[in-house]
């Protein structure tokens, strides 16, 4: 009987190592299914996908993108070495600014096009967040006042943001100008490209007509798109000129989108600039498109005024430019004392304390009181044309074309 009982231990074995050899088959092509699920389901989301999706404090108004006037206008990837040598090499003959994100270039692609090359410096999940969020966005708003991004590059050690290249630079440059500019890079001062030592002030004319098209700037941000984008960061030096001085908003990286229900805001970080940045989201972190208004009042100063809104060289009182100007905003007799000297004898005073009001409008402490960037846009049309108009008749400069101040 031994014999017989042995056969049936071996059976049992080799069913026992057929059945484990059945389930490590079974485990090992369920394994090789699935892994094939989530190569395709990766290659299907990255081709949708095209840039890495930024982590907002606000989830529920997260994507941008939800925003519904997407265009997706397919930008330029760009490598290093074809930003490098659009660049000279990012030669410091070629620098045209410096700002937050790093150095700015001038820049000439192989079709010939001219652009402005911001090469980032800023290592952090901060300048990496704004990145994304300027490619995101401007890959799909679309207006003849934004500033254009052509493309970007996104490698590993280089992130570099590729725009239309705008000849007259920011607007905070023309209105004071500075003697000779200079950066202080590698340790080696130079001069920029960009800057020049004899920057003239622009005159009556061409103010009034970039504080229309940055108002039209935001309000296409404001009322265009939904949800509504909130810039975050509107100051003059972020109104770049053309070479016909025409004016459009640029840098996008700190904006945010707005809450679609009438009155509502978002909570978020206070970022932005000094002296920009609206009362309420400095104190509360609530920030609606009437932060925007705010800052745009803010520059709307600077334009009738001439000064940086914060000072503190200047005489007390005169430090901060909104708490000066404000209280003479309204007061006819008052309002011709704070325009910038430049300007005399190119304005109607009709015309002055009608921005002056505006003015006066978008800085009130209280969010409520300020006008949408639409009602903006409404009041100053009339008065671009109107200036225009005038501005013909007997005199084919808008310089002096008028006598100061003006009734
Ligand atoms: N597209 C462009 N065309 C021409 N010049 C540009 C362009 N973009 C930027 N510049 C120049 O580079 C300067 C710096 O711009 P950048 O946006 O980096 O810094 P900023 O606006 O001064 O500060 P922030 O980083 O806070 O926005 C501008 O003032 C302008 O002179
Ligand atoms: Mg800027």
């Amino acid at each position: 009987m031994e014999p017989a009982e042995g056969s049936d231990k071996r059976e049992e074995r080799v069913a026992l190592l057929v059945i484990l050899l059945l389930a490590s088959l079974s485990l090992s092509s369920l394994l090789l299914v699935f892994s094939y699920y989530c190569y395709l389901s990766n290659k299907v989301s990255k081709r949708f996908k095209p840039h890495k999706r930024v982590n907002y404090e606000d989830k529920e108004c997260s994507s941008i993108a939800n925003i519904q006037v997407a265009t997706d206008k397919g930008l330029q990837v760009f490598t290093y070495k074809q930003l490098h040598s659009a660049t000279g090499g990012f030669g410091k003959s070629n620098v045209i600014g410096h700002g937050g994100f790093g150095l700015v270039y001038r820049g000439v692609l192989q079709d010939g096009r001219k652009v402005a090359v911001k090469l980032m410096d800023r290592a952090g999940r901060q300048g990496e967040e704004e990145f994304d969020v300027e490619v995101e966005l401007l890959s799909r708003l679309s207006s003849p006042y934004l500033l254009a991004l052509v493309g970007y590059c996104s490698e590993i050690k280089h992130k570099i943001l590729v725009y239309e290249f705008m000849a007259n630079g920011g607007l905070q440059e023309h209105l004071y100008p500075i003697s000779v500019m200079t950066l202080l890079i590698d340790g080696a001062c130079f001069k920029t490209a960009g800057s020049s030592a004899s920057a003239s002030k622009l005159d009556w004319e061409t103010r009034l007509r970039i504080a229309l098209e940055a108002a039209k700037g935001l309000e296409y941000l404001h009322e265009h798109v939904s949800p509504p984008v909130i810039h975050r960061d509107f100051k003059s030096s972020n109104i770049l000129l053309d070479k016909s001085f025409h004016a459009k908003v640029s840098d996008f990286g700190l904006a945010k989108l707005g809450s679609d229900k009438a009155g509502g805001h978002v909570s978020t970080r206070v970022l932005g600039t000094q002296g920009y940045v609206a009362p309420e989201y400095a104190l509360t972190g609530h920030l609606t498109t009437k932060s925007d208004v705010y800052s745009y009042g803010v520059v709307l100063l600077e334009l009738l005024t001439g000064r940086v809104p914060v000072d503190m060289k200047r005489p007390p009182g005169e430090g901060v430019l909104v708490s000066w100007a404000l209280p003479q905003l309204t007061d006819r007799d008052k309002v011709v004392e704070i325009m910038d000297p430049a300007l005399e004898g190119q304005y109607s005073m009709k015309e002055v304390i009608q921005v002056a009001a505006i003015a006066a409008m978008c800085v009130q402490p209280e969010a409520d009181y300020r006008p949408l960037m639409a009602d903006v846009v409404q009041s100053l049309v009339p008065l671009v044309k109107h200036h225009r108009a005038t501005s013909k008749v007997g005199s084919c400069s808008s310089f002096h074309a008028t006598q100061s101040p003006k009734a």
